[in-house]
Formats: C-alpha cells, structure tokens, sequence
C-alpha cells in the first residue's frame, strides 16, 4: 500500500508566497507580437478552410463513428489518390454535368498529363477496381473512403472548394438489398451522431428506358422556355436530363409539372426499385419518394436517392447531406469487366459538422486524467520526465510548460476539468517530492515524487470505480 508522506492543504504562509509570486508576474510586461509593418498578411483562398483545434471534436466524432460503422458493416478502408487524370472523371461524371462544366480543378503537370483534383471518389474507386483486379475476389467487394475533394463551387454556406467526403462502394451485386444496405447504415451512422435524416429516393431506370423519357421531358420544356434559366436553355438542347438538377429558384416550378421518369420505367427497373423500397420499410428507415430527383453526375442508373437532416418541423436544412446510387455502368465504361454493377453513398463532412452545430450536439470530448503544473527551471527539468512517465504509462496528461504562473496552469487544470492537478516546485524537487492537488475539494497531499504513477492510477481507478457506481 501507498502511505502518502503528509496531507496537507497549502499553510497561509505559502499562500502568501504564491500570491506574492503573482503580484511581481503581473508587473512584468509581455511583448505582443504585432504584425510587421507593411508586410501583407497571407489570406486562404476562396472556399478553402481551416478546420481549427476547437472544431476537431466534431471531426473526430464523425471519424471514430465512421470508420466503425463502415467496418461493423463488413466494408473495407480503400485510400485513393486526390490527384487523377482529367479523363477519368469527364468520362463518368459526365462532360455535360455541372462539375465537369463548371466546378473542376484541372491542370497540366509538369510532364505534360491533363491531371485533375478529385471532385467525387467513386469514379477513383472503379478504377481501384479494375487496376486492381478486384473482380476475383468475392463480391459483392465493399469499400469506405474518407478524404478531401475539390470542386470550383459557388462558395456560400454549405459549399466549398475543398470539401471532405466519406463514401462507402458496393461493387459486383446488383441486388437491391445492397442499395438498402447503404441506405440503412448511412442512416445508422447519422443517427449514431444524432442527426435524424430522411432519405429522399427516387429510379431512374436503365439509359434505354431513359431516352423516351428524355424525349418526353425535353418537349415539355421547350413549351417552357421563356420561363427557364440561360442554362437550362442550354441543357434542353444537350442533356434534358441535367434541367431536373437545376437550382435556379425560376426553374423550380417549371420542374415541378415535369413529366416524370417512374412512369417511363422499364419492368426490371421498376420491379428493383419495389424490392429496395421493400427493404427499407422492412428495415424501418424513413424514405420520400422523389420523382424527379435525378443527382448531378451522370454515371447512375436505377437507384439514386439523396440524404436530408430533418426535425419536427420537418427536412432541415438547404443543402443535402449526402447523396448516392447505382451505377450498373461506370466499371465497364472504364474498360472493367462488362456488366459488373455497383452501388454507393457520400456524405459531406462539413455539413454533417455543420448540422452537428446547429442541432446542438455535443460531440464526446476527451477526458485529461492529469494536469502537471510546475513552478522553476528544475521542476520543469524534472518536469519533462515526470510527463513521459505518465503518458508511458497510459495516464493522459496536459502541462503547460511555456507558463510559469501557477495561478495560470491551474486556470488552464480547471478548463480541462482533470480531477487532479501535480504541483512540483523547487522545494519538492529537493525533498523528491510532489504536490497532488484534488481538483474538485482543493485538499493537497505531498506525495513521494518516485511513486507518482503508480499514486495517481489507483487514485484514477478508485474514482473510476466511483463513476460506475454512480
Ligand atoms: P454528390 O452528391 O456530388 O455525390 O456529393 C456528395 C456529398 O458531398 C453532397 O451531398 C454534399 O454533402 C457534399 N458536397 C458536394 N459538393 C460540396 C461542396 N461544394 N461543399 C461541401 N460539400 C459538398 C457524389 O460525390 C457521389 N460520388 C456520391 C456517390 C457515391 N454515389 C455513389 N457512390
């Protein structure tokens, strides 16, 4: 058993001291550091961010949660480049897209090659596919990703330049039970994070059966076409299908008398679409039927659906958080073997972040077990040991060696809420000693500074014990 040498709280005279240690401090005057006269201050660039210490919380939430739902659902972490060439993504997401027209980042490298920075990942993820032979192993082959983006997008709230996606891929199974599965654990994982969503769903059935409707769809448009955007006049003449995904507010009602493609579905299409459906209530994951959702790349057939927060009151905000689909198509049309079929979802990482915020969630912050509060050079010397022995030892510990106040370093304890503070001055560094300050009563013991680990795991552990009791 440990015997703590004395327990004591501090005597009126080191009171005193500490106070008098203060006083002298505060006369002192820091330099601030200023910015240099007349050198410019470097900006970011538009739609670009940092994501700072105080919001990684959020992030880590999102990750850790992530990553477990992904694996617990039998996929597995694939890391792709964020550089591909240019062909790769005009070729699926589309020459006539909103992306591609617009919104890539595309530039020829040194050696000459049309390179490009990823806008989505799943084409990346085909080609992973096909380089990679992973047609031999057993399908359905399914995989998560997590990474940054890029798109040239209007920045506003919700949109940037640089974005971050976590996608998870089904490759090899046109089964409707996989469309359902990543429905379903997309779902999971919001509400894992307590963001609750509805899925708005819709088929757009086979590029065969799709070019009635485009017929269909473009002639009720041009009966339109004084009333739609500059864009759209464009579109009606080269994609009909992309005037579906237009956001200019004049389009919207026009959109809304559009024909729609369910009734233009072929039988198999329609019959896929009931079984996903199916699935879903069997499962008992909200859904809305959109007819005329039909997603902004071009690489989807059948199943596409998009991912909306919701409350009371209803869907919550103006941006989706995630969207995704079948694409029967996209492995054969990278020269993959013919008819291999896939499905998946993304979501974007900062309005996950963003919907965290507004819904108030708190995201689970790290406890600190230890604060290390040292006051004189040596008991910093010492200082840096007493710290590795502790972190060695698996007792998260935070110090604040740049600080000499102790005033300071237990304002900095307090933020942290650790239950337990060292104090190590110079005196203790000669007795060999060290101050354990208990955060939440502000009774100290003087303890010997050579058992300190082992002293502070069975006090770590009996409050532990506590807190399960509690
Ligand atoms: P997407 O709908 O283009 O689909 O993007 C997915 C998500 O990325 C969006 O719902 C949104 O949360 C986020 N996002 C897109 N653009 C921005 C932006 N400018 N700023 C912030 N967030 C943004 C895809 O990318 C498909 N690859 C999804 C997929 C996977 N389909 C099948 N598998």
């Amino acid at each position: 058993m440990i015997i703590p040498k004395k327990v004591s709280r501090p005597t009126k005279a080191e009171e005193e001291k500490i106070l008098e240690l203060e006083e002298a401090k505060k006369k002192f005057v820091p330099t601030v550091a200023l910015p240099t006269k007349g050198k410019k201050i470097p900006e970011l660039l538009r739609g670009f961010r940092d994501i700072l210490p105080d919001e990684q919380p959020y992030w880590d939430f999102f990750r850790d949660t992530a990553r477990s739902l992904a694996e617990s659902y039998g996929f597995e972490r694939i890391e792709l480049p964020i550089l591909e060439k240019e062909e790769l993504f005009i070729r699926t997401v589309g020459k006539q897209t909103d992306i591609v027209e617009k919104e890539i980042y595309t530039f020829e490298d040194k050696g000459g090659d049309k390179v490009i920075l990823r806008p989505e990942m799943t084409a990346s993820a085909a080609r992973a596919y096909i380089n990679h032979g992973m047609l031999n192993l057993p399908q359905p082959v399914k995989l998560w990703y997590m990474g940054p983006t890029f798109r040239y997008d209007r920045p506003q709230a919700g949109r940037y330049r640089q974005f971050n996606q976590f996608g998870l891929e089904a490759f090899g199974s046109n089964e409707p039970i996989i469309d359902a599965q990543i429905i379903v654990a997309t779902f999971y994982l919001l509400k894992s994070l307590g963001i609750e969503t509805t899925t708005r769903i819709n088929s757009i059935g086979t590029p065969d059966s799709r070019l009635a409707y485009k017929t269909e769809l473009a002639a009720y448009y041009r009966t339109k076409k004084n009333q739609i955007c500059e864009d759209c006049k464009r579109r009606l003449l080269k994609n009909p299908l992309r005037l579906l995904d237009c956001k200019a507010e004049e389009c919207q009602v026009v959109k809304e008398g559009a024909p729609q493609i369910l009734d233009w579905l072929d039988e198999d299409s329609k019959n896929h679409f009931m079984r996903v459906l199916e699935f879903l209530d069997e499962a008992g994951v909200p859904y809305t039927l959109d007819p005329h959702l039909v997603r902004g790349l071009d690489y989807y057939n059948r199943t596409v659906f998009e991912i909306w927060a919701v409350s009371d009151e209803g869907e919550r905000a103006q941006n989706a958080l995630g969207g995704g689909g079948r694409y029967d198509g996209l492995v054969e049309l990278l020269g993959g073997r013919e008819g291999t079929p896939g499905c998946g979802v993304a979501l974007g990482l900062e309005r996950v972040v963003m919907a965290m915020k507004e819904l108030k969630i708190q995201p689970p912050v790290k406890k600190i077990d230890v604060f290390f509060a040292q006051l004189g050079d040596s008991a910093r010397r010492v200082g840096l040991r007493i710290f590795e022995d502790f972190r060695q030892s698996g007792i998260s510990v935070r110090e604040a060696f740049g600080k000499g106040s102790l005033k300071t370093q237990l304002e900095n304890a307090n933020k942290l809420e650790v239950p337990f503070t060292l104090i190590l001055g110079q005196k203790e560094v000669l007795d060999g000693t060290i101050i354990v300050r208990d955060m939440e009563s502000g009774a100290q013991e003087i303890v010997d500074a050579g058992k300190i680990v082992q002293i502070m795991k069975k006090k770590l552990e009996i409050i532990k014990s506590l807190d399960n009791k509690g």
